[in-house]
């Protein structure tokens, strides 16, 4: 059944090209982008997920949204357009998945905590520090920007090991 008010985007998942692509930074943040950000938003907490990055909808566009839960650490929902990392530092290891790679969790090593600048929903600039989880997901979220998956962070042992459960959400 259709909803005339459901905004949800389709997921696309892994083997498809627009995955593997270099998104476009926003030229301006405008009207259409501000529905892309809640279309994103929606389908995020849909799905449901942490995070989600605009080429995962299928638009090759510098548009994530994150919103990672937790009782220990302050986090909240923030859209990041045209997002890059100015510095970073730090290591942790912490099991990650995607909700365009399903069914398959690893741990990932990356930097602890990042410092970063984006426009913001209504197109500041802004420039912040962030650690713990809001970092892990911004950083999970970006690399989708560059066309990078979390799997590709894998040893190439690790990534034999999950190759045929690749293939078969490719097969789908
Ligand atoms: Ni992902």
């Amino acid at each position: 059944m259709s909803d005339a008010n459901d905004v949800t985007r389709k997921i696309i998942v892994f083997g498809h090209d627009t995955l593997r692509r270099h998104a476009k930074l926003v030229p301006a943040v405008d009207d259409s982008i501000r529905e892309l950000v809640d279309s994103m938003f929606a389908t995020m907490y849909g799905a449901p997920g942490i995070g989600l990055a605009a080429p995962q909808v299928d638009e090759s566009l510098a548009v994530i949204v994150v919103h990672p839960r937790s009782e220990e650490e302050e986090t909240r929902a923030l859209a990041l357009i045209n997002p890059e990392t100015l510095d970073y530092g730090g290591r942790s290891t912490f099991e990650e998945g995607c909700l365009s790679v399903p069914g398959i969790f690893e741990d990932i090593r990356r930097p602890s905590w990042i410092k970063a600048r984006y426009l913001d929903f209504d197109g500041a600039e802004v420039t912040e520090e962030f650690d713990g989880l809001m970092a892990r997901v911004i950083q999970h979220e970006m690399d989708h920007l560059k066309g990078k998956l979390f799997i590709d962070h894998l040893s190439p042992m690790r990534r034999a090991l999950i190759k045929r459960r690749l293939r078969n959400i490719q097969a789908d």
